[in-house]
Parts: structure tokens; sequence; C-alpha cells
């Protein structure tokens, strides 16, 4: 696992402009955070969980049996009813939780009350239907209203969602019914896509045909295609929920039951049922969003960007805004669609005053051109925010100047799917910003940068990032598999150190820069693809023997995928095969796990224990300099396949 390449997957080459201060107008935070916090940590959380409303007391702030952890013991409360009851009760009802945009143009304002009738009426339609408390729903849905409410009517009743990204094929819908036992699927008839309607129930139920635990589907109607329908089955959103009282009594939660499943890609083919509870997690996602965003819930409006499939839309979108009862901009399209200015569009006439996108979105921007934002009023906006991979200097810099008109501060905020909340990031009006540096640890958070043997790194140096003390988003386990959230997280520096699976590194100033994945996980437009999963999709094609997958650099995506394969027997190689493949991972996968290039070979690298050098691979897709390679079992296939890749860019 040492490779001494990490460091130079973001720094080489590159050069650094100087640290910034914060422009002074975002200055909220009280520099005394980090103190107080660090004086007594438990305490810290303690006060952002008292800003929620419990319905009973906790006992003990924390209960940490290493790797797990209990935190708020025996407190109770209910997510809906904090982020949507507790807001009317303080006579908010009338503010805007969502001002939607759909993708051709149409809009849907919902305030606190307005989306607290919606909840219930669900939360009513769905305790008809059969569901308890504990049961897990599946949920698969475009950005429309219906995907919070929907969230929220499960946290309502105490049902766990586990929401699958509509972009998602109806084979990773089947494994992630399948995993959890999900009796339940909240769908669409179809989603908009750039002008297509994406036929979303026919996905749904081939799912469904897939597996028999669905016995009850939710279709949503929103693009109004023919879909397929199966009697008592399947059911319209509008009808079921057309009778019910706009009143649910929020059911009181364990601060430790379970809110959510959400499934991120690991180093195997099996994705990892992600688990998120209720008291900590509702905690530091509120917490979070209040000071990384120096947010001011009476006069925000505040945009995060992503698909709430993701789970920076679950935090970012959904708990952690409506938590502080502020208003978000909720989009469904593309970026790129009608135009190319669509997102500065939104901005000006919405007067957005918080953005927080992604590094791969930035770098489209740039390409586009920096006339289409100047071409808009942009002089809402006050903070910028970015997350999901490392932010090249370049785009730290372009999205400073052209979207943030030079005054806004930037938060690059480091976290994942397993930490749930910000865990590395700069606070407004309190850190400096290094244009590609998430800084340092949150408040409360212990971010320590080891070397191979665990020992800390001094500024300057670099190894791996773990967290060596439990915070309260802190995943719990992996769904049914708590043997794999052991080896996966906490085997690697002892039971108590948690183990990110980045590389890192520490300058001078002490201050954490994110070099990128350390493992087979790659990162193609912030969202996380194992290289594992890509490799059984190939193979599962019948003309296909092997196949390796690696990420190379790419400049728009952060990492494009290459695939190196072998076909069986006497199949011939072509450019229809290729995209063939391309295509069937595709299906198996989604859109975004499709390899940007298929490379066919006679054979692998392999060492003579016949382990596949993707190290090579990589070395070959980045058209690197290749070392020796003469230790290998077959290292002629090295040079040919050096050859081979040449020009293979799109
Ligand atoms: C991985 C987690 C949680 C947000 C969406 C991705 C990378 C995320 C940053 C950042 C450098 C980052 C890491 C991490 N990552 N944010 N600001 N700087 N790297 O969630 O799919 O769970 O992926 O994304 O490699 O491990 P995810």
């Amino acid at each position: 696992m040492s490779e001494p390449a990490i460091e130079s997957l973001f720094t080489e080459g590159r050069t650094f402009p100087p640290p910034q201060e914060f422009a002074a107008a975002a200055h909220v935070n009280d520099p005394s955070v980090y103190d107080q916090a660090e004086e007594d940590w438990q305490s810290w959380w303690e006060g952002h969980a008292r800003q929620l409303r419990w319905m009973r007391d906790w006992d003990t702030t924390l209960e940490w049996t290493p790797p797990h952890a209990k935190w708020f013991v025996n407190g109770q409360l209910n997510v809906a009813d904090n982020c949507l009851d507790r807001h009317i009760d303080a006579g908010h009802g009338g503010r805007v939780a969502f001002h939607w945009i759909g993708e051709p143009g149409d809009t849907r304002t919902l305030t606190y009350q307005e989306l607290c009738d919606e909840v219930c009426k669900f939360a009513n339609a769905l305790k008809r239907l059969g569901v308890g408390k504990g049961d897990r729903v599946n949920i698969y849905l475009p950005m429309i209203p219906e995907l919070p409410i929907a969230m929220l009517a499960c946290a309502r009743i105490g049902a766990i969602h586990s929401v699958v990204f509509a972009g998602f094929s109806s084979q990773a819908l089947v494994n992630r019914i399948d995993d959890a036992d999900s009796k339940v699927l909240i769908t669409a008839d179809g989603s908009y896509r750039k002008g297509n309607v994406v036929p979303l129930k026919e996905a749904a139920d081939a799912a469904m045909g897939a597996t028999d635990r669905v016995e009850t589907c939710v279709v949503v109607q929103r693009t109004g295609n023919d879909v397929p329908w199966t009697q008592g089955r399947d059911h319209w959103y509008h009808e079921v929920t057309a009778d019910c009282d706009a009143h649910a009594e929020p059911e009181p939660m364990d601060a430790e039951d379970v809110l959510y499943i959400l499934y991120t890609s690991g180093t195997t083919g099996k994705p990892k049922g992600i688990v998120h509870t209720t008291g900590g997690y509702l905690t530091q996602v509120a917490a979070t969003t209040k000071l990384v965003f120096d947010l001011k819930p009476e006069s925000d409006v505040y945009w995060c960007a992503a698909d709430i499939g993701w789970v920076t839309g679950h935090s970012y979108i959904v708990y952690g805004p409506l938590a502080n009862g502020a208003t978000s901009l909720l989009y469904e399209g593309a970026p790129d669609h009608p135009g190319k200015d669509r997102f500065w569009e939104i901005v000006e006439t919405y007067k957005a005053t918080i953005l927080y996108t992604a590094p791969t979105a930035i770098r489209a921007f740039m390409k586009w051109g920096a006339e289409l934002p100047a071409g808009h009023d942009l002089s809402s906006l006050r903070l910028l925010g970015s997350v999901g991979e490392p932010i090249n200097p370049e785009a730290w810099m372009w999205y400073h100047q052209h979207i943030g008109g030079g005054r806004c501060p930037i938060v690059d905020t480091w976290w994942q799917t397993e930490t749930g909340a910000i865990m590395i990031t700069p606070l407004p009006g309190l850190t400096k910003a290094k244009p590609g540096s998430a800084m340092r640890a949150f408040p409360g958070i212990k971010a320590v940068v080891v070397d191979e043997q665990g020992k800390p790194v001094p500024p300057g140096g670099g190894g791996y990032l773990t967290l060596q003390r439990p915070w309260p988003a802190m995943l719990r386990t992996l769904w049914g598999d708590d043997p794999r959230y052991r080896q996966t997280y906490w085997s690697r520096y002892g039971e108590d150190v948690y183990f990110a699976g980045d590389g890192a590194k520490l300058d001078e100033d002490g201050h954490i820069w994110l070099l990128g994945r350390v493992d087979d996980v790659m990162n193609v437009s912030g969202h996380r693809i194992s290289t594992t999963e890509v490799e059984s999709a190939l193979v599962d094609h019948p003309k296909v023997a092997e196949a390796a997958v690696t990420g190379r650099v790419d400049e728009l995506t952060g990492q494009a995928i290459v695939a190196f394969v072998t076909l069986r027997g006497d199949e011939e190689t072509s450019d229809a095969l290729a995209a063939e493949l391309r295509e069937h991972v595709a299906q198996r996968i989604g859109k975004l796990a499709r390899p940007a290039n298929v490379l066919f070979t006679p054979d692998l690298p392999k060492t003579r224990s016949g382990k596949i050098m993707r190290r090579l691979l990589k070395d070959i897709a980045e058209g690197r300099e290749l070392g020796d390679v003469t230790t290998l079992a077959n290292a002629d296939i090295v040079s040919q396949l050096a050859e081979s890749s040449k020009g293979a860019d799109e």
C-alpha cells in the first residue's frame, strides 16, 4: 500500500498561490470555538445536541467501546420533528424551506408548514400501506420535492430509508433492495435528463422482477409517460396521499435508532451499506451546516448543488439545512441544460447567497468559459463550498474569481459517506484559506496524518489520514456486516483509529492537504467507484475472460476509468466490442461507472503469484515512465500495453 506517488497525484507540477485571508464580510464564528472544543470535546458536541428538540434527555453523552460508539445514550428525538415542527412552533412556518426548480423550468415553493403537511400526509400513507418503525424503504427518485418528502416521512414514522441514486441501474437497485431486505420501493414514472425522459419506473420494474422482496411500490407522477403497472403492488403517490391527514405524530426515536442506510463502493465488488443513526447524525450535520456555511437561516438562500442520491445531498440538502430552518434551492436538472449558464441563471433569479458544489463541476464551468457567469448578476453570493475530491488550485482560483467575484470565502470540505458530516474544513472568518487545502479538522474532530506504522507525521510530512476520536455523525456499522466494518475502518492501526483510505500531507504550518484515495477506489466526478465492481461487471460479459480496471487522471472528472480487457478464446477485438463493453458496465452499475477507455490485451501484467499489477496499469494508463518490470511473470505484455494505450484518450 505504500505508494510513493500519492503526493505527486495532486502536487506535482502545480503552483500554489499564497494563502488568502477570508473576506471580512463573512465573519461569524466565535474565534474560541477551536479552544472550547479542545478543552472538552464531548461537552462541545453536547452543546450542539442541545440546539435540537429532544423528547427525552440523554443519560450519557458517549459510550465508546471501540470500534462502536453510542452518542446521547437513551435520548429520544425525531428527525422530522426537528427539521419541520420545531421551526413551525418557533413561528417560522411561513419561511420557505425549498425553492424547487424543475428541469423543464417548472417550479414549486414549499414553506416549512407546507413541507410538514406533505411529509405528514405521506407518513400517514406509508403507515396505511403497512410500513412501521424499523422497516426499510427503498427510494429511487429524481431530484423532485417528493424525494426529501419521502425521506422525512420515513424519519417521522421511524422507518429506515435507503436512497438509491436515480442514475444507478436496476441491477444496482436490486442489490440494495436485497441487502437491506426492503419491502417497499418509492419511485417515479420517469425522470428528466437534458430534455429527455428516462423511464425510471421501467428500471424499477426490472429490479422488482429480479427480487421478490418488494410488496409495495409507490410511484410519483413526474413525467407523465406510460408505465408498466402491477395491480396490487403499485400505487400512485397522488392517490395514496389524496385523503391523508396533514397531521402525523412524530415517532419518538432512540438517539441510536437507524435513520438511514446509504450504499457506497468499497474495495470489493459488493457495495457497503453505511448505517447512520438519529441523534448524533443530526447533531453534527446541523452544527456543521451552521458553522461551515456561516448560515443565517433568516436571510440566506443556500444551494447545495449535489444530488440527494449521494451523502452530500442527504446531509447538506435535506437534514443539515432543514435542521437549521434554512431556505434552500433544490434543482432537478443538469448544469448545461438548456444552456451552459443554467446555474448562474438560478443564482441570479433566486439571489442565492451560498453555493456548495464539486470540483468536477467547477472544472466544467471553467471549460465553458468565464463569459457565462459574467453574463449574470452573482453579487448575492457570499460564500462558496467545495466537496468530493481534492480541488486543484487552478479551479479554486477560478471559482474564487469568476463565481465568488473575488470576495467570497471558499470552504473546501473533506468528509465521506461514512463520516456523515463535514470533518476537515476551513471556517469562514476564522481560518485562512490555501487553494487546494481543506486546512484543519472541524472543532471537536481529531484528524491525524500517520505513517505506515501509525506514527503521526511532522509538518511537511505525508501519509495516511486517520480520525482518532469518535464523532457524533460517524457510521455505526455496515448494514448486516459488522466484521467488514471492523476490518475496513478499524483494523489497520488498532480498534480506536479510523482509517479513512485517503492519502494526506501536512504543510509546514500543519494544514491538511488531501491527496486522493490510497485503495482500489476511484473518484470519478466526486463519486466513489470501486475498481473491483467495474471488473465484475466486465467479466460478467460473455466475451470477456479477464479485466483489470484503474483510474487515470482526467482534467474534468478528476479520474476517468480505464479498463484493460482480455477476451475469451478467439473472440475478435473491435471498436464495436469496446463500445458494447462500456455500455455493458453502464447497464450493470450505472452510467457514471462507464469506462472512458477499453483497451484489449492478450494478457494482463501479473506478479509471479498471479496478482494483477494495478499500479503498473495506472502508470500505463497515465502514460508514465515505467520502472523495472522484469520481475513480472509476463514482462513482455507491458511494452505492448504501453504502446497500445497511446492515443487512447477519447
Ligand atoms: C471520498 C469520500 C462526502 C462528500 C462526497 C463524497 C474524497 C471528499 C474531499 C475534499 C479531498 C475529498 C475523499 C473521500 N473527498 N471531499 N474536500 N478534498 N478529497 O463522498 O463518495 O463517500 O467519498 O471523497 O477521497 O475519501 P464519498
